[in-house]
């Protein structure tokens, strides 16, 4: 019999901490885990149920992290394996729980392993660890295929050798993370002590980097290219070499029996959430299948646009799908991928259709980067994205909230071009800005930058002038603050018996363009999409709204969740 604390996961509002970006304890422009640390009470008292923490593993950084030199370490500008021990021993002591990056799919080029790949030669053990082939032409200067990186040009890069050049190393994203060769055992053995060495530190679950990656086609076709980008495309097609491969059903089954093996301790299940993007959603959801992984990411939220016939497709197609394997739905508005969810919400076009089949293919092959091109309302943005706060902590599942969601933060859009650091920035020439602008370190007080991130130090991207009003200091006792509606609202979710795992029954009194539901016992959800003002039900008592009722009645952009007895 499983206890309500061995599921915790099914209805847990989890926090994506973006290390660097977070909060700044040693004044060095970079944040940390002494920062995290300090930043735990802020956790506690929003009342988030558990955190998920971006890659804090040692890394040269040419990908925020994300190209991992050491699994097994904290990277020295972050602090050190104690820092991360007396996080996770601070978080569990507030009752939240720690799920932290697991990057299997690439590695960095200053990972042991593929300096000694390198130094070995061709043939090699140590090269078979990743995918190293000839280039093609008579002095191999060619690709050995046309595969393109998904942060731009191809995704392979020659080795140059003591004797000059010689073979060529896949990397699905920049030349400094090499990928993987998982149909090497020596692989999966060195991720399965990766897995346990945190498992046994304390860690509650991780989060799988491009989990619908890993296997690959081991005959290397030539793959689709994107012709709007020029990019190798996504897993978005069937058939693709690179992705969602039959062999990930093996390896997710291994990596469960590994979590499983750690239940029935008092925290309850070590637990996976996987960043998939395998289309369509039946696919996606083998991923859920019993036995293997417990949830994946939802980014139909994330990128469906705010109105709300599309909105309603996309709740009903999700959760109709996991609950046919019985798992649990994600609900993700951000991450540190995307245009944040306030300057998404205030552009003219705020997202992708959806019908009950998904989005149209056309939208398939478009980027985060898309939404830059677009003016933004950023009043207008922010009205939404407390509206969709309220859609989505009331919705069936686990919530995902992206550090500054909380506070209302808007992309910064107008980065200067000499501080940009993704290396999607580099690779596509500038064509493409990259993910920069959702990731300006917080600001939690003061009137100038750093805004409390650190004490005086630059921080590594810099702050709006602007941002002395979104501080959580500044918000801290507004009511009317994001901050507070956060807050109130993860109060009401946490002891509202209706709402957490579940389901939910549509109300079909309103127009087309409201979504109201109802949650047993006794809840109420209504999300105005129309442009018009709506009543509420009679009877109904109040307990959030995302804005001021006018006379009684929800304005546009706006929610409520509500009592009913
Ligand atoms: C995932 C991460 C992203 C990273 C990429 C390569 O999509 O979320 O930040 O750049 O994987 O590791």
């Amino acid at each position: 019999m499983t206890s309500p604390d061995q599921s915790w996961w099914r209805d847990a509002v989890v926090y994506q901490i973006y290390p660097r970006s977070f909060a700044d304890a040693n004044n060095d422009g970079t944040g940390d885990v002494q920062g995290m640390i300090g930043k735990l009470d802020h956790l506690s008292r929003l009342g988030v149920n558990a955190v998920w923490v971006s890659p804090w593993y040692p890394s040269p950084m040419a990908d925020g992290g994300y190209d991992v030199s050491d699994y097994c370490d904290i990277d020295p500008r972050f602090g050190t394996l104690a820092d991360a021990d007396e996080f996770i021993a601070g978080a569990h002591a507030r009752g939240i729980r720690v799920l932290i990056d697991l990057v299997p799919n690439h590695c960095s080029v200053a990972h042991p392993a593929f300096r000694a790949a390198l130094a070995a030669g061709p043939g090699s053990p140590e090269r078979a660890m990743f995918h190293f082939r000839d280039g093609l032409g008579f002095d191999g200067a060619q690709p050995p295929t046309n595969g393109g990186s998904l942060f731009g040009g191809p995704a392979w890069e020659r080795m140059v050798g003591p004797d000059g050049p010689e073979q060529w190393y896949l990397h699905m994203f920049a030349s400094e993370q090499p990928d993987w060769n998982w149909a090497n055992p020596a692989v999966a053995a060195l991720f399965d002590d990766v897995i346990r060495f945190w498992f046994d530190r304390g860690v509650d679950g991780l989060r799988v980097d491009v989990a619908d990656s890993l296997a690959k086609d081991m005959t290397f076709p030539d793959t689709p290219v994107d012709p709007v980008t020029g990019f190798g495309t996504p897993g978005f097609f069937p058939g693709h070499p690179w992705w969602n491969q039959p062999e990930l059903e093996t390896i997710q089954r291994h990596w469960r029996e590994i979590a499983d093996g750690y239940s029935g301790q008092h925290l309850g299940e070590r637990i996976f959430v996987c960043e998939a993007n395998v289309k369509p959603l039946d696919a996606l959801i083998r991923f859920v299948d019993p036995g293997r992984m417990h949830t994946t990411f939802n980014f139909d939220m994330l990128w469906c646009e705010w109105t709300a016939g599309s909105l309603r497709a996309m709740i009903d197609r999700n959760l109709i799908a996991h609950a046919s394997v019985g798992a649990p739905t994600t609900w993700v508005l951000g991450n540190h991928d995307s245009t944040r969810v306030v300057t998404r919400y205030g552009k003219p076009e705020t997202g992708r259709p959806f019908t009950l089949a998904g989005p149209p293919p056309e939208w398939l092959g478009r980027l985060a980067d898309y939404f830059s091109e677009l003016p933004t309302d950023v009043g207008l943005g922010r009205r939404r994205a407390r509206a969709a706060a309220l859609l989505e902590l009331a919705l069936p599942g686990p919530a995902y909230i992206y550090q500054g969601e909380e506070l209302g933060l808007p992309e910064v859009e107008d980065l200067p071009a000499d501080v940009l650091d993704d290396p999607s920035y580099f690779r596509t020439g500038g064509r493409v800005r990259g993910r920069d602008g959702c990731r300006v370190p917080l600001p939690w007080s003061g009137t100038t930058p750093p805004y409390g991130f650190g004490v005086d130090a630059n921080p590594w991207l810099p702050q709006p002038s602007v941002w002395a009003e979104l501080s959580a200091a500044a918000q801290d006792g507004d009511p009317t603050s994001t901050l507070s509606l956060y807050r109130r609202a993860l109060s009401v979710r946490a002891n509202h018996p209706a709402l957490g795992d579940g389901s939910l029954a549509w109300s079909e009194e309103y127009p087309g363009s409201v979504l109201a539901f109802t949650r047993e016992p006794g809840f109420g959800c209504v999300v105005n999409l129309s442009p018009d003002p709506v009543d509420l039900p009679a009877g109904a008592e109040l307990l959030v709204a995302s804005d001021d009722l006018i006379d009684g009645r929800l304005p546009t952009d706006a929610a409520v969740w509500f009592a009913l007895r």
